[in-house]
């Protein structure tokens, strides 16, 4: 008797603990990876350096590689191709920041712990992971 007076509530506690593991799974807020599959090419050696300074200062909301996420674009994107949006642009939204106009994730905060020379570096690997994925200058046409 008192056997089974124990085995139900345990069974209805596994059960429970059961379920909260399969939803909490399910349920797992997404962690900021890419959510487009950008194809990492060799990097040069400038690039590598500007990758992991990336992946420090941007990726939170630009993805490990630049692929966009939940709070922030993929800047391996053809919109981000260097005749669209130059060098300058890179600096200028380090610097000031940018507000938002292209898509729906908000103002991007300036980011002014990162140096112009870092900018360089990242650029570096912008561009070089830019040409792995197809994406080349074209023409500004807006
Ligand atoms: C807190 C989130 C966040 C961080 C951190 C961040 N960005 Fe951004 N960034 C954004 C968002 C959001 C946009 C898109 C704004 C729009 O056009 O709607 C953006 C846009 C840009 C653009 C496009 C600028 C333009 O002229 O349209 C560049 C370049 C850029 N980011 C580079 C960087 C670099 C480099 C870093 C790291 C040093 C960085 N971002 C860190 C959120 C972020």
């Amino acid at each position: 008797m008192s056997f089974q007076k124990f085995t139900l509530p345990l069974a209805v506690l596994a059960g429970l603990g059961g379920l909260y593991l399969l939803l909490s799974y399910v349920l797992a807020p997404a962690t900021p990876t890419d959510v487009f599959d950008v194809k990492l090419p060799k990097l040069s050696q400038k690039a590598s350096v500007g990758h992991e300074v990336f992946k420090e200062n941007c990726a939170a909301c630009h993805g490990e590689n630049a692929g966009g996420t939940e709070q922030g674009p993929p800047l391996i994107h053809d919109i981000y191709n260097p005749g669209h949006h130059g060098d300058q642009a890179f600096y200028r939204a380090v610097r000031q920041g940018v507000r938002a106009h292209h898509w729906p994730f908000g103002d991007m905060p300036s980011q002014s712990q990162v140096s112009n020379a870092e900018v360089a570096e990242i650029l570096a690997f912008i561009r070089e992971t830019q040409v792995a994925n197809g994406i080349t200058s074209k023409p500004h046409k807006m």
